[in-house]
């Protein structure tokens, strides 16, 4: 496959209806917490992404059967104590931080040892975030720096915990609460709010967990060892993946979109809030509940009126993966300046994302401010490019790449040569031929 992709003109008006696929965060979570099920789970629009992929090769290399058929996967769950593999058994978690925090909670009370690795992005992100509460539960990790790789052997008597969470880290809180299923007791989390998709599910398959919001944190307590049936669940569209689409159409002139069955959990839908309160047309349509998920059709047309705004930091973590999209396009095109504060969790992701921000405004000749992980950007709506930009060395990062393409086909400029295409494989495959067929001219 070709690597690198060019872009040299804007895309046209265009006024269409897409689906964009299965979310990965649902996905991920899927296929860790149905391994752990009494029988035959099927999940359809389950994502086929490499981190969706790797997390299937992990329960398969821990003793669990998976089987993908055209449009959806059963996995033959074999309940909480159903993991059987030999000792030293090495799991690669590729690019995805999601899959490698999770399983280590699965893993808390494993007989064996394992070996998680992941690729060269995810091998320089820090794991102290899980490795300090699986130590509390008992488990025992080696590592050098927190960094992967790590070795792995759970203990045959996980302890409940007590734990304050204060990153708004769902990976973290979610790794505790798959840990917590092990357990003979309760555990208790204190956290800043996050995506809360394993909560709901839980709740779905009837387990026990309790949830009080609090001013600034939730109160999570979880009952452990009950074995849970086999389930079945059909996965609505990523709004992380929608969001390129999203903000694609506000900047094309007279284009209209309609992004079919999203995802629209509040824990997720920050993007939504920025953008209309910078003055983006968007409409959510056709919101249904399905098992304890919200889905809806998201509607979007050009927005020739957006202004600067000051987010507040409590939206960040509802916006995690979106933010840099935003800076970089939507903040950069607006009138006024912009306001971002507490983005310290952006250089904890698959490379330092502020930093590339930062990087990316300055080249596009936007000014930006940071101090503290604070950001004031200075947008332009006249802002017209005529340079070429090449856009490379980001550690494979999907979403920098999908960003850059967006710019590309929003900003113009000479021509646009975007490194790192195969990256897209790790959350959204078919994120060109979607573009493609809106009309987007890309070799
Ligand atoms: C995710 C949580 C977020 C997000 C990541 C997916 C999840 O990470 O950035 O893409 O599925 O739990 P953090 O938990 O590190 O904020």
């Amino acid at each position: 496959m070709k690597k690198i992709s060019f872009i040299n003109e804007k895309i046209k008006k265009y006024n269409k209806k897409i689906y964009v696929p299965g979310d990965k965060s649902l996905s991920i979570r899927f296929v860790l917490i149905a391994s752990q099920a009494i029988g035959k789970s099927t999940a359809y629009n389950l994502l086929k992404s490499e981190d969706v992929m790797n997390a299937l090769k992990t329960i398969k290399k821990l003793g669990i059967n998976y089987r993908i058929k055209k449009n959806f996967c059963e996995i033959d769950g074999k309940g909480l104590g159903g993991f059987k593999f030999k000792n030293n058994t090495i799991i690669n978690a590729g690019n995805s931080g999601t899959l490698a925090r999770l399983i280590l909670g699965l893993l808390i009370n494993s007989k064996k040892k394992v070996i998680l690795k992941g690729d060269k992005s995810l091998s320089k992100r820090d794991f102290s975030r899980v490795i300090l509460p699986m130590k509390k539960f008992g488990q025992n990790i080696d590592s050098k720096n927190n960094k992967l790789p790590i070795g792995i052997k759970g203990t045959n008597y996980p302890t409940p915990i007590n734990y304050i969470e204060s990153k708004a880290s769902a990976q973290v809180k979610s790794c505790i609460l798959l840990a917590a299923m092990k357990t003979n007791g309760i555990t208790n989390i204190k956290c800043i709010p996050s995506r809360d998709h394993t909560e709901r599910l839980y709740k779905y398959l009837k387990l026990p967990i309790k949830i009080k919001k609090e001013k600034k944190f939730e109160l999570i307590s979880f009952k452990g060892t009950k074995n849970y049936k086999a389930f079945n669940y059909t996965i609505p569209g990523d709004i992380s993946s929608a969001s390129f689409f999203i903000v694609l159409t506000l900047l094309t002139k007279n284009s209209k979109i309609l992004i079919k069955n999203v995802n629209v959990n509040n824990s997720r839908t920050g993007i939504i809030d920025i953008l209309k309160k910078m003055n983006g047309k968007i409409k959510i349509k056709n919101k249904k509940i399905y098992k304890g998920e919200e889905s809806a059709d998201i509607e979007c047309k050009y927005s020739p009126n957006l202004k600067g705004i000051k987010i507040n930091p409590k939206i960040n973590s509802r916006a995690i993966d979106e933010l840099p999209l935003i800076f970089c396009l939507v903040c950069a095109k607006a009138k006024g300046v912009s306001y971002a504060k507490k983005l310290g969790e952006l250089r904890h992701k698959e490379q330092d994302r502020l930093k590339f921000v930062l990087k990316f405004l300055k080249m596009i000749g936007v000014k930006v401010i940071e101090k503290n992980n604070n950001l004031k950007i200075y947008g332009n709506p006249d802002l017209k490019l005529k340079q070429s930009y090449i856009i490379k060395n980001f550690m494979k990062d999907h979403r920098a790449f999908m960003l850059a393409c967006i710019a590309a086909l929003t900003l113009g400029g000479k021509k646009w040569i975007i490194h790192d295409k195969d990256s897209i494989d790790t959350s959204f495959p078919n994120f060109i031929s979607l573009l493609k067929n809106l009309g987007a001219k890309i070799h």
